[in-house]
């Protein structure tokens, strides 16, 4: 990490103003004009403008004359890495009040000092690469933990949705268009302490901090999804200190769920040990369907496939798919899985994996899952033998535990691998006109982005392709879910499928 030797500081102070505490255009523009003037860190104090308090110092005596944005930039300006963009727009978001400081430090030092931008383990960096990794974790916790509470219109209107979360950052405003995407037809509110948005279908509105008094109390609603989350909860994957991590205990408050957590926690090694000592199945030889030995090692996919493979049939599909090694799940189980049904089906039904029974016949949705599945299917009507039904992933990843085989769920990575190689190959060769995803990972497999189940179900999604995909959870969290909810959610559910009878035919 060298040194090298920086320009003379001017005697005077500088003042930069920003109009916000997330004015990313101002900082920059500020930013801009301090480099050309050949203003060392060390000499500019950063402030906001807005009631000139707040989380920055006290204004110095000098303040910079505005600088218009557009204003033009000299043709000897310096230039600056992509990468410190990319911090500027994350860390700007932090609540630490040195953030400004420390960012035109940065940019100080990339322009004098041309080797830190090798330097991946200077400090300042290291400090702005933390900022920017508790930022992201931030938006990623507030997406997943808002949880909206409807409140009645008094004239009559759609109920409001009102959420009330504490985010460490300032990041409502950055966080914002996900949840204006997610909910465009529903009407929503979101407070926290320092800023409150609100989306009335067309318009967004910012307004002031709230507090958690003003925000609504739980409601009836909260009852059904206190039951999906029980069915969801897999007593055999509870790793405590991982959910604690992944769900800290600060959110806790506003999660309707987290009431839920102590009890089931509770129960969860009983009902594990229920789970380990049902009769245990016995893999078969692994076997190939439908091609040459699994030992000629010239046909074994160790690498994802390229675009420019081209599998003209589904039985050639499945031939390459029982050699595919590009991901470790294949090198255990006892066959690929790929799905089954006319080459032409409308419908095309996706799950996750193949589970135990699966891996033995060489056939989807046979086990205990694709019992629940038929049952459905006969309620509703529909021939299964009319419709494709497949899996994200081909290869049954499991643990084992004593005798039996316990499902694991496949990586992001896994699954991505397997949809590319090959469900991505099956939606090709049939072009169903829609497809039910069920679960979390199919739902990903095929829209392409991750998919919040427990939000979506029941609404369609569209593929870049075009294929409409409606959204359902997966028989499976059925299967788990405690004795006296699983009426109401299996009801919930069929009525999700019956969402796509217009394709369930030939
Ligand atoms: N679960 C799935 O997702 N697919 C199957 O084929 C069986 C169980």
């Amino acid at each position: 990490m060298s040194q090298a030797p920086l320009p003379i500081p001017s005697p005077s102070m500088r003042t930069a103003v920003l109009e916000s505490a997330t004015d990313l255009a101002g900082f920059r523009t500020q930013a801009r004009a301090l480099l050309i003037a050949e203003v060392p860190p060390q000499q500019v104090t950063w402030m906001l403008a807005e009631g000139r308090t707040g989380d920055l110092f006290a204004a110095g005596p000098d303040t910079l004359p505005a600088v218009p944005a557009d204003s033009p930039v000299p043709a000897n300006a310096p230039r600056v890495p992509a990468f410190f963009l990319q911090w500027c727009e994350t860390v700007i978001l932090h609540r630490e009040p040195h953030r400004f400081a420390l960012l035109y430090r940065m940019l100080w030092r990339l322009v004098h000092q041309p080797s830190l931008r090798e330097d991946t383990l200077d400090p300042d960096r290291l400090r702005l690469e933390d900022m920017a990794r508790e930022v992201r974790r931030d938006l990623h916790k507030m997406k997943a933990f808002v949880r909206f509470r409807p409140i009645a219109d008094p004239d009559g209107g759609e109920p409001v949705h009102v959420a009330w979360f504490e985010p460490l950052h300032h990041i409502v405003d950055a966080v914002t268009p996900f949840f204006q995407k997610r909910f465009t037809s529903m009407r929503w509110a979101i407070m926290t302490p320092e800023r409150c948005v609100q989306w009335d279908t067309h318009t967004l509105s910012f307004t002031g901090g709230a507090r958690r008094d003003q925000a609504p109390e739980a409601d009836a609603g909260e009852q059904l999804w206190l039951t999906y989350y029980k069915h969801i909860f897999n007593p055999a994957r509870l790793k405590v200190k991982m959910m604690e991590k992944e769900m800290p205990r600060r959110y806790w408050a506003n999660l309707p769920e987290a009431v839920l957590i102590a009890p089931l926690t509770a129960e969860a090694a009983h009902r594990t040990q229920d789970m380990i000592d049902r009769d245990a199945t016995v893999p078969a030889k692994r076997r190939p369907r439908n091609g040459p030995a699994i030992a000629d090692a010239s046909t074994i996919h160790t690498q994802p496939l390229g675009d420019d493979v081209v599998i003209e049939t589904l039985a050639a599909l499945r031939h390459a798919a029982e050699r595919c090694r590009a991901c470790p799940i294949g090198e255990h189980a006892t066959q690929a899985v790929c799905g089954e049904g006319p080459d032409q089906a409308r419908l095309m039904i996706v799950g996750e994996q193949p589970g135990d029974q699966e891996d033995l016949q060489g056939r989807p949705f046979v086990g205990p899952a694709g019992k629940l599945f038929d049952r459905a299917l006969g309620e509703l009507g529909w021939d299964r033998s009319v419709m494709y039904v497949t899996n994200a992933v081909k290869h049954f990843k499991f643990e084992p535990r004593g005798k039996r085989r316990i499902h694991k769920t496949p990586t992001q990575h896994e699954a991505a691998v397997c949809a590319d190689n090959w469900l991505e190959r099956e939606i090709a060769l049939v072009k169903p006109a829609a497809i039910i995803a069920m679960g979390a990972t199919a739902a990903r497999a095929v829209v392409g982005r991750a998919v919040a189940v427990t939000r979506e179900r029941g609404t369609w999604m569209t593929r870049p392709d075009g294929v409409p995909v409606l959204i359902t959870f997966h028989p499976s969290a059925l299967l788990r879910a405690p004795e006296e909810s699983k009426p109401d959610a299996y009801a919930a559910w069929v009525q999700d499928i019956a969402l796509a009878s217009e394709y369930a035919t030939t």
